[in-house]
């Protein structure tokens, strides 16, 4: 009878993981202006249309994500003097993929944060965009490594620090991984992995399919606890049979 009871416990437990692996291929993390669910949006705005057949943004924040100043979070790109489309263009593109991704599963992490429960951290970004951010980005201006902390935001809209000069995108980073990691405080990774690669996680990518949602998959499956419930799933059956044989004995 205990074995019996202790087999129904694993059972429950292992389909509690899968359950919750499904989840973190298709959610929407718990911050400030995602949707609950993700789900189709008519049309989302510009350079976020390609997340528009599955979405955790809605087509208002889309359109935020391109302006300047943008009621979103107050935050000023042209913090050192204004930012060159070609480099804007970039951080609208992390704003899309940060605002409507819902497949960031497997890099959500709990945030004791004023503004938001949940953030990415170590999200594996393909080595094209990261290298590409930059490069566009090299002759613009900021003052700051980390755009998360450390603003003045005395007057509403973040501000340089006391301090704290400008200079280009080249001097304050001076590489892509720099960048691409301390810029939000390591929400992302940066990797040398090409987006043929399938292993890691675009920024850039034409719509409708998201080829994100493979990535995913596949760092889920290569979790440590998602391997442990595997062998459980394996194991189980196993575990069955001798127990049936030495109950037959
Ligand atoms: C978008 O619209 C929803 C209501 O449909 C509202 O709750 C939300 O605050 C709006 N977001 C922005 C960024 O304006």
């Amino acid at each position: 009878m205990g074995c019996v009871s202790l087999l129904l416990v694993l059972v429950c437990a292992v389909s509690v993981c899968a359950v919750r692996g499904l989840d973190k291929l298709n959610m929407c993390m718990d911050a400030k202006h995602h949707k609950t669910e993700p789900g189709q949006e008519g049309a989302l705005y510009s350079q976020c249309s390609p997340w528009s057949s599955n979405a955790c943004c809605r087509a208002n924040t889309t359109e935020e994500a391109h302006a300047d100043n943008s009621n979103l979070y107050n935050f000023n790109w042209n913090h050192c003097g204004i930012m060159a489309d070609r480099c804007k263009k970039h951080f609208i593109q992390d704003t899309c993929f940060y605002e409507c991704s819902p497949h960031l599963g497997p890099w959500i992490q709990q945030v004791d944060q004023s503004w938001r429960k949940e953030r990415i951290l170590d999200v594996p970004l393909c080595l094209e965009d990261c290298e590409t951010w930059f490069s566009d980005c090299r002759d613009s201006f900021t003052c700051k490594q980390d755009w998360h902390t450390g603003w003045d935001w005395t007057e509403g809209i973040n501000k340089c620090p006391a301090g704290a000069t400008c200079r280009t995108f080249a001097e304050v980073f001076v590489s892509a991984k720099t960048m691409c990691e301390v810029i939000w405080s390591n929400s992302y990774r940066y990797t040398t992995l090409k987006k043929s690669s399938g292993r890691c996680m675009q920024l850039w990518f034409e719509g409708p399919t998201n080829p994100n949602l493979e990535v995913a998959r596949s760092y889920l499956n290569h979790a440590p606890s998602q391997a442990i419930a595997m062998a459980t799933t394996l194991l189980l059956p196993l575990l069955l049979s001798l127990l049936h044989a030495g109950i037959s004995f």
